[in-house]
This record gives structure tokens, sequence and C-alpha cells, in this order.
């Protein structure tokens, strides 16, 4: 295995991946435990990674001498390679100006490192992102690959398989990256590459069962991949001190809620309270129109009826949710600054703190498409697995204006008959999301001889990799004139059909 060593980069979970994507199991440690995590794992190398502080502070982080002294090999990335450089007798100052962004580097020599991958002569695309240089060598190592801005871009011991880089190998921007990483893991470390998710799965239920014992855990299902694969995971380890949870608030897509339930009850076996408030939620929704209204509504209404259920089975010392890396990256990145708030994202979040609850997130350090490969790995179908995400608040911030039960029984029709058509199309899995959304905008039509004055229906399809950023998919031509037409045709209240062609920024995903 690999060790990573974590001195607060905001991209040490990308490093994890990489060397996953490599075959090679890898466990992350923040440099203060990093020493009783490398004697536990026994790794056959160690990763330190990049980080805000300059090794040119005192009482910056440093690297513990038990792993600098072990001789495994080592790579530096950024703060890595300055911490490396300073504790094995060479110099870093700060620069007197950043290099940030993409940059050119070229080889001047060979090592270990670059073998069967870079020659020298060659020049390379890099992700540069540092502001301390490493401006003299420690002993018995010599620069193998250099830059103008970055004398030292990457510097290299092969008698003690020491290797450091000034730039991030871990980002896409570093078009070799990965490739240097597998490297690294597989030919300087000598690891074989034949990790797969299924040691994973093995790793994480021990965890679990360490960080549960014999205490109870709840868990709320929300229809979508990553609280399903929490949900299987932990009842994997744990059996029956799971209970899961879900609330429907009649708000989900068409035969949605059935499939949950079924998929749970008699697929897995999973003991589950499916709730039915759906005229809860009509009502209280019934006269809201302003978006941050509803989303409020839904979030304490659904922690409400949540709590309620939790009581009636005696509570439960844990709460599972199924959090990934980049919900953590975003929460981590708003601390301690000013930010706004675009949305107020419906979870589960105020329910800890109000019933004295743990949090289990078995799935924290996965990315979403890793989430996928576990969920098959713990055999969920396919159907379910590779469906597109659903936002917590569901359907009702796709109702611009007044949500009611009817508004959303149209949608929801609407909404399978566009997905229906893209599944039929082979076109569902090269999309992030697809959806409908109708609008409180009414026009004018004509069909047969009569007229018509009914709902206009947006359609939205957009390619992202994580929600973040979205571009428009862009469908074959005669595509969306057939789905328009079978939409009004099919679907009482909707004369007209609209796409959507704005990307994220300036849009948002959803329209509310
Ligand atoms: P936006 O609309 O902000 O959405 O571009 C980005 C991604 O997040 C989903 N989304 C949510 N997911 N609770 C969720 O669990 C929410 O309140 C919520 N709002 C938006 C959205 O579907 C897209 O995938």
């Amino acid at each position: 295995s690999i060790l990573i060593v974590d001195f607060g980069s905001q991209v040490t979970q990308l490093i994890a991946r990489r060397v996953r994507e490599g075959g090679v199991y890898s466990e992350v440690a923040p440099f203060q435990s990093a020493a009783e995590a490398f004697r536990r794992m026994n790794p056959a190398g160690v990763i330190l990674s990049g980080g805000p502080a300059s090794v040119v502070d005192a009482g910056s982080p440093t690297i513990p001498d038990e792993i600098l002294n072990a001789g495994v090999p080592l790579l530096g990335i950024c703060y890595g390679q300055q911490a490396l450089t300073n504790q094995l007798g060479g110099r870093v100052e700060k620069g007197s100006s950043g290099e940030f962004g993409s940059a050119f580097i070229e080889v001047t020599d060979g090592c270990a490192l670059f073998d069967a991958l870079w020659q020298e002569g060659e020049r390379h695309q890099v992700w540069m992102s540092h502001g301390d240089k490493v401006t003299e060598l420690a002993p018995g190592f010599c620069a193998v690959a250099t830059s103008p801005g970055a004398p030292h871009a990457v510097i290299a011991n092969d008698e003690r398989r020491i290797y450091a880089m000034q730039f991030h190998p871990e980002v896409v921007h570093t078009p070799d990256g990965a490739k240097l990483i597998t490297n690294f893991a597989r030919h300087v470390c000598g690891l074989k590459g034949d990790w797969t998710m299924a040691e994973f799965r093995e790793a994480k239920i021990a965890d679990i069962r360490a960080q549960v014992g014999k205490e109870k855990v709840i868990c709320g299902l929300s229809g979508g991949v990553d609280s399903a694969v929490a949900a299987v995971l932990i009842h994997e380890a744990i059996g029956d001190q799971l209970t899961c949870v879900f609330v429907d608030h009649g708000l989900m897509r068409s035969g949605e809620a059935d499939q949950v339930v079924s998929l749970f009850r008699n697929h897995y076996n999973i003991p589950l309270i499916a709730v039915n408030v759906e005229t809860l939620f009509m009502n209280g929704l019934a006269g809201v129109t302003d978006p941050e209204a509803k989303r409020k509504f839904i979030g304490k209404t659904f922690i409400d009826v949540f709590e309620e259920e939790a009581r009636k089975i005696g509570g439960a010392a844990f709460l599972a949710q199924g959090t990934l890396y980049p919900d953590v990256i975003e929460s981590v990145s708003f601390t301690g600054g000013p930010s706004v708030t675009i949305k107020s994202h419906h979870n589960v979040g105020g329910l800890p703190e109000r019933m004295n609850m743990k949090l289990v997130e078995p799935l924290r350090e996965l990315f979403k498409d890793e989430v996928r490969e576990l969920g098959r790995e713990l055999g969920l179908p396919e159907a379910f697995v590779g469906r597109h995400p659903f936002p917590g608040p569901g359907l009702a911030i796709r109702i611009p204006g007044e949500v009611s039960k009817e508004r959303c029984d149209i949608l929801r029709k609407a909404d399978a008959i566009y997905l229906e058509e893209i599944r039929a199309a082979g076109l569902y899995d090269a999309i992030w999301q697809a959806f409908a959304v109708l609008l409180p905008v009414k026009t004018v039509g004509v069909m047969g001889d009569g007229r018509t004055y009914d709902h206009v229906l947006a359609l939205r399809a957009v390619t992202s990799t994580d929600g973040m950023t979205a571009a428009v998919f862009d469908f074959p031509s005669d595509f969306l004139p057939r789905v328009a037409t079978r939409i009004v045709n099919e679907v009482k209240g909707v004369n007209r059909v609209v796409y959507d062609y704005t990307s994220k920024p300036p849009g948002t995903i959803e329209w509310e």
C-alpha cells in the first residue's frame, strides 16, 4: 500500500484517487498522525502532499523522522518537495512571485520515476501552483526536469528512491500526472497494481464495525445513489443494527418511491421505514413561490418527519450519510471566508446536533464514479447505480412558482417520456443530468380544430464531472422535436416545449 501524508492541500484526495486508479491501495493521514499510520500500514511507499504553509516559517508542518529515515521510496509534491529539501539539508526560499497555472518543463535527465514514460529532452505540460521554491538541493539529489520558473521542477535521488516535484501531478491539467503517480507506486515501490473496489469494500466494512460497535445506526434514503450505496455497505457491516428511513414527500420522479422501497425490502432485506407524507408537503407548499422559502420548508419538514420516525424506533447513536468527497471539499473551502449562499442545499445536516448523533460517512473519500463502481460491487442494479443525480427538494425546485400535486403529476409524466426517449436513444449515460421543468407560464396553441391554453415545459440536459460546472448537452437534431411532439400529445396540460441552452455558470443546473 501507499501512505499519503496530508499537509492540507485541497486536492490531497485526488492523489489517493490517482493511486487507486493505478490499482494500488492507499490511505490518507494528516501529517500530525502520519507516523502512527506509517507503523500500522507498513506501506511500500509514501507520498507527501502539497499544502498552504511555508517551510520557511517557524512551526510549519514537517515529515516525521520515522518516515524520512525508513528507507521506503518517497514522492514529494509541491509543499512535500519543499519539506523534503528542507529536512534533508537543502534550501527553500520564499519566491518573490508565485507560479500558478500551466507551464512546460523540460526533462534534463533520466530517473526511475520517469522510466518507460519520459525521456531526456522531451517537453511536458504540467500544472504549477506554488509560492516558495527550492534554491539549493539536498545532498545526493539532482534536478531531472526544469522550467524557466522552476529550475528544480523535478528532483531525484535514485539511490535513496526519493523524488519530488514542484508541480501537481494529481490534477488533470498535468496530462501525464496520473502516469507519474502510477509509475511511482508500481515501478519505484514495486507494487503489483491489482487492488480493486472489492478490497475497499472489505476495508470499509472493518472500519464501520470498529466505529459503530454495538450501537444503532439510522440512515435517511433519498432515492439517490449515494445514500443507497452507503446504506447497503453499512448493512453488510453491521446487519440489522441499521434502520433506513425513507421519507416520501411526493416530490419524487415517476415510480421512484416504489423502486427504493422494493429494492431495500425485497432485494436486500434491510429494515426500512417508509412514510408517505405527500399531503403534509403539498399543504405546506401551497401558496409558496419563493425558491428559498420552498427549500427551507422542505428541509425543515423533512427533518421533523425523520426525527419523529427515529424517535419511534428508540433513537440511534449514529446517523449514516452518503457524503462524497466533492461535498467535503466544497464545505471545507467555504469555511473561514465569507461566501454567498446560492441555494440552501437540502440534506439532513441539522440532525446530528439536534439529536446528539455521531456521523458515519463511509463514502467521504470517494468521487461519484467511484461510488457507482462500489455500488456495482455491492450488487446494486445497474439502472439504480447509473442514475442521474436528483436534488433533495425533488420536483418542487423544477416547478417555478406554486407547487401542487396536480403540477407534480404533469411534470412526472413529461419527465418520464423525456427520459424514456433518452434511454431509447442510448444517450442516458452520456448525460450528467436530464430533466423537465414545468413553467408557471401558459401559452396559446392549436390542436385539431381547437384552441389550447396550457403550460410551457422546459427540457434541460447537461454534461458535467462533479455538478460544479456544466455544459449543455447537444442532442442529435431529430431528437428534441420527437420528444416535444410526444409530450404535447401525451401529457394533458402541456402545449409547448422549449430547450434550455444555458451553461453553468452563469446558470445553475436546477432552475431554483
Ligand atoms: P445547481 O442547481 O446548484 O446543482 O447547479 C448542482 C447539483 O446539485 C444538485 N442539487 C441538490 N442536491 N440537495 C441535493 O442533494 C439540494 O438541495 C440540491 N440542489 C441542487 C443538482 O441536481 C445538481 O446535480
